[in-house]
């Protein structure tokens, strides 16, 4: 949520500043600013509602601001609503401290009243505008400098922050400071880069900085000094970004939704290529031996959104395949309840950007009970990534559509194969059916293939349906799961009032809503559970339901009734989620683009939730 760039070198910074915005448009998007300085000059303040399009005409593309040293952001409204006013950067009232964060500041109320009894103003709703004058207040103070002064501010802040910050008297310096908010920065010659995301500098550097938890950062041209929060120096390594820039780039396609949609393949076979090694599952490189796996009693998964659907499948594969007993959770859920653990337990964090609140606190709490956490990650480098005890990287490459699509291919990847190495070592499979997976495993890929190759059909069903007011997806078993992730996608992009239902529980109440018309997607992968999902679409369809059904080739009793059917291609019942939920993510592609709406940055909605 929000996105934070900086810069500090010999070029115009505005122009770089907007470049690296245009990047992170998808962490937030109702307003943006900048603030940039020019020597010993002043700073200049610029800000604008809307999309970052209108403060690139404000100033000309940048160029009508002039300075080589500064920061920018793009936001997505926590405190205050969407206005020029609340955007950032946000400065004190003598123009001493001016800044931009990413986050949520919890005790900004008392804050804001112990600087209002000190005489600070305040023009905006937002917590940051605090947080600035917190700065401010102890650089005053305690005539200290910039480092001892956010150190001061960050021990009475609670909450999460990326903060980036510059200071009249040290005008050739960007400060940097974070808890439990992204920040990578990134050093190429005399020129020094800050983001929220590494798609923001990977055209100017490859060398980046992971700034740690609760560490400060002092960023001259072409320097970067790291501070723990006690102002004592550390000392970082810094990465070398390997994926090509290319990857955060549309490539010729219309939107990033659809090219991360035809990226599934890759994601998928690089994610397995990554752990199956000669023929059998490694995953040495996570840290998980089988030894380890073999004293396992139950797995515990925690996640959000796309990446708690991800759970949701792998619950079916994990317990039927491997026989072990598997739950999964909600962090948000998760982190506010007094949660049963074993300490024989696997707590396992799914997350797609490794940044978001709920999951990372979820992480937290199962570690501060000793209990064993695995990380299923796509963002090398990120807080999950860097505080689980082990961590499995998806190999997806950088995702910036906001609905995830590749991504949560590659973790459910990473779910499948987890399940059939506990099944190996539980003795629940033989050496032939864990070849047999494996080699199932390796096909999928091809098969993804096939799949899209019939994207036509689902466009041109989407268009016919365009104007649909409400839909349903029902399914039983993995297809509930499949289901769940089918109508988050089209709800998300598509604003489609939609819902996801276990077949046999609509009966119970939800059937009522199903008029002449209503839309209803019924997923059908599962053979033993095919008769008893197809008679529930009966049910819908004499009710006055539009079917569509979902299954794989073979199974064309389903045309009796559905009126319009996609298929996939046969695979191991496990694994078919990887099949069939991409006619499901087609559909609400199309029918966002059909209805007209902006498919990669849907209201109200950003790529990474870091704010509770
Ligand atoms: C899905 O399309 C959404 N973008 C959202 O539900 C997402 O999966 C969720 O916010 C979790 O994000 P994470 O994987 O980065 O933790």
């Amino acid at each position: 949520m929000c996105g934070i760039v900086g810069y500090n070198g010999n070029r115009n910074a505005a122009e770089i500043l907007l470049e690296g915005l245009s990047k992170l448009e998808y962490r937030g998007y109702d307003s943006a600013g900048l603030a940039v300085r020019n020597g010993t000059s002043d700073v200049e303040v610029v800000k604008a509602k809307g999309r970052l399009r209108v403060l690139a005409e404000k100033t000309n593309d940048g160029k009508a601001l002039k300075g080589n040293c500064g920061i920018g952001h793009t936001r997505w409204a926590t405190h205050g609503e969407p206005s020029e006013k609340n955007a950032h950067p946000h400065i004190s009232d003598d123009r001493n401290v001016v800044g931009v964060h990413n986050g949520i500041i919890e005790n900004y109320q008392e804050l804001k009243e112990k600087l209002l009894r000190h005489q600070y103003t305040f023009y905006s709703n937002t917590d940051t505008e605090v947080a600035i004058k917190l700065i401010d207040y102890y650089m005053k103070k305690y005539q200290e400098g910039p480092i001892d002064s956010i150190a001061r501010a960050m021990t009475r802040i609670k909450g999460s922050y990326a903060l980036a910050v510059m200071f009249k008297e040290y005008p050739e310096e960007i400060y940097v400071a974070r808890k439990d908010s992204p920040m990578v920065i990134g050093t190429k010659g005399e020129e020094t880069f800050l983001a929220s995301d590494v798609p923001a500098i990977l055209k100017y550097t490859r060398n980046v900085y992971y700034i740690g938890n609760q560490q400060i950062a002092r960023l001259g041209k072409g320097s970067a000094e790291f501070y723990d929060i006690d102002r004592e120096p550390v000392e970082l390594e810094s990465t070398e970004v390997t994926w090509d820039a290319e990857a955060a780039e549309k490539g010729g396609f219309e939107h990033f939704m659809i090219k991360e949609i035809h990226e599934q393949p890759k994601a998928v076979r690089d994610t397995i290529a990554s752990v199956v090694k000669e023929d059998s599952i490694d995953l040495s490189e996570a840290g998980l031996s089988d030894e380890l796996l073999a004293g396992v009693h139950s797995v515990v998964i925690v996640a959000c959104g796309s990446a708690y659907h991800v759970g949701l499948a792998g619950q079916y594969v994990m317990e039927s395949l491997a026989g072990i007993p598997v739950r999964v959770e909600l962090a948000s859920e998760f982190r506010y309840r007094d949660p049963l653990l074993d300490p024989k337990d696997l707590v396992i964090v799914i997350s797609q950007s490794g940044e978001t609140a709920d999951s990372l606190a979820a992480l937290r709490l199962a570690k501060e009970r000793g209990i064993m956490t695995l990380g299923i990650v796509n963002v090398v480098g990120s807080s999950i990534a860097r505080e689980a005890d082990r961590t499995f990287y998806t190999l997806a490459g950088p995702e910036i559509a906001v609905a995830t699509t590749k991504a949560y291919s590659a973790q459910l990847i990473a779910v499948y194969v987890l399940a059939i190495q506990l099944a190996k070592v539980r003795g629940k499979i033989d050496a032939e059916t864990y070849r047999s997976l494996i080699d199932e495993l390796q096909t999928l890929p091809k098969k993804m293939d096939r799949v899209l190759e019939d994207k036509e059909r689902i466009q041109w069903f989407a268009a016919k349906y365009s104007n649909a007011k409400d839909m349903f997806f029902i399914g039983r078993g993995i297809d509930y799961a499949i289901s769940m992730e089918g109508s988050l996608k089209m709800k998300e992009i598509s604003y489609v009032h939609s819902e996801a239902y276990a077949a046999g529980e609509l009966k119970h109440g939800t059937i009522s809503l199903v008029e002449d018309g209503t839309l209803v997607v019924g997923v059908c992968t599962q053979s033993r559970l095919y008769e008893k999902t197809l008679s529930n679409m009966a049910e819908v369809k004499s009710r006055g339901a539009y079917l569509m059904g979902l299954t794989s080739y073979g199974n064309y009793a389903i045309e009796d009734t559905a009126d319009f059917t996609v298929y996939i291609p046969r695979t191991s019942e496990y694994f078919a989620t990887s099949l069939a939920i991409i006619p499901l993510q087609l559909l609400g592609y199309y029918l966002s683009v059909a209805r007209g709406l902006n498919v990669d940055k849907p209201r109200n909605l950003a790529k990474s939730v870091t704010v509770e």
